[in-house]
């Protein structure tokens, strides 16, 4: 199969949808790759080592995508990507079509095969090309925070591991899932006094055996979050209700509990937050204070560390790559019912039922193009 790896374009977007390792082990297979001039240099990776890698490199996003026949990209196609896709092009890349209808008009208009990385899903439920992002974002979170306790950036002046004859630092980690256990072994390991909130009884369960000592568990309700607020010093938001917008844990009033300083990362911006006052910023402008608590909500951590952001993505996505230049979209959806559900368009048709149903469009079943 021919695959391109255009340049991304999005503002501030620095990864890379293909390492040299992984258009290595394409190559391997028989297949041949082409990669967009400086494709991988804000990920660190030069042309230079891709065509070690045996690609080729074009010079332009046009010519990448004229000559592909599955594109490998990180993020959605923005407007000026919408007409280099061709008909029967195979888009393997993160869409999130239900948040944006101009997208899916253009994807349905373009007759192209789009395959999202956000809804392959394995039979457990398990979303395996987000889990990356969430493990960046989770041990982000409390380097982020450490960094804000400093007075200067606004925080406590609290360092989070103590030093001998010092109480470490307090955290709170709202939601026991991806992000909220990487953040909690991150926290843990500077020496921090960590507790984790989560519904999920078998989850603290399963968390109060794997994590050390200094790592407590507890049901996440009002009446403790209320408590624990007022003498933690980092809080992170980690809590997801997938498909749903995340809850308040955190409202207005309770930052006057708080101890001035605190430092609030709501890392669960991108599905609303879990602190009321939480509102989404960038790399740019990271942190605004309310009540003199600093709040980070940043909705796209992973951005700020494109080697390690791209190393993660690409570990999880290639296996799936390989299948489907392997045997092309169609059998590569038959044999892996995970990739069958990452198929979201296929030639006009919208064949994710959520997708349809979020802007009143027709809903085609994707058996319709599985069916022998
Ligand atoms: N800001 C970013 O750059 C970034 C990057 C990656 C992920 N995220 C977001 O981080 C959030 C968490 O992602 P994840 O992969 O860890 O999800 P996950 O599904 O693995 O974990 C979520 C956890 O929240 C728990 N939960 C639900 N309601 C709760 C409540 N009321 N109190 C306490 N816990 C509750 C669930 O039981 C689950 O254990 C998501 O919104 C995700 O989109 C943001």
């Amino acid at each position: 199969m021919i695959i391109g790896v255009p340049k991304e374009i999005k503002n501030n977007e620095n990864r890379v949808a293909l390492t040299p390792a992984g258009a290595q082990e394409l190559v391997k297979r028989g297949h041949n790759v082409y990669i967009q001039h400086t494709a991988g240099e804000g990920s660190g990776f030069p042309d230079e080592m891709y065509v070690e890698a045996g690609a080729s490199i074009l010079p332009t996003i046009e010519a990448t995508y004229e000559i592909a026949e599955m594109i490998m990209k990180v993020k959605e196609p923005i407007e000026a990507e919408y007409k280099l896709i061709k008909e029967n092009q195979l888009m393997f890349t993160y869409f999130h079509f239900a948040s944006y209808e101009p997208l899916t008009k253009a994807m349905v208009e373009s007759k192209s095969v789009c395959l999202a990385y956000e809804t392959v899903e394995k039979a457990d439920k398990s979303l395996p090309l987000l889990i990356p992002m969430s493990e960046v974002a989770g041990r982000m979170a409390v380097q982020k925070g450490a960094n804000y306790l400093e007075k200067p950036l606004g925080g406590r002046g609290i360092l989070l591991g103590g030093v001998p004859g010092v109480l470490p630092a307090k955290v709170l980690i709202l939601g026991g899932g991806i992000v909220g256990t990487q953040a909690a072994w991150m926290a843990a390991g500077l020496g921090a006094d960590v507790t984790i909130m989560d519904l999920n009884l078998p989850r603290l369960r399963y968390l109060a055996d794997v994590m050390p000592a200094n790592v407590n568990t507890m049901m996440s309700n009002e009446f403790n979050i209320r408590k624990l607020i007022q003498n933690h010093d980092l809080i992170i938001g980690a809590v997801l209700i997938p498909g749903a917008k995340a809850p308040n844990l955190i409202t207005r009033d309770m930052l006057k509990e708080m101890l001035p300083g605190t430092v609030l990362v709501d890392v669960a911006v991108d599905q609303g937050g879990c602190i009321e006052t939480c509102k989404p910023t960038t790399h740019q402008d990271p942190t605004f204070v309310i009540d003199d608590v600093v709040h980070y909500c940043v909705a796209n951590m992973p951005g700020a560390v494109p080697y390690t952001s791209t190393l993660a993505l690409t570990n999880a996505t290639l296996p799936y790559a390989i299948q489907l230049a392997n045997k092309g979209w169609k059998k590569a959806a038959q044999d892996n019912p995970e990739l069958a559900l990452g198929l979201n368009i296929i030639n006009g048709d919208i064949v994710y039922q959520a997708v349809a149903e979020a802007f009143d469009m027709d809903y085609t079943p994707v058996v319709k193009y599985l069916a022998d």
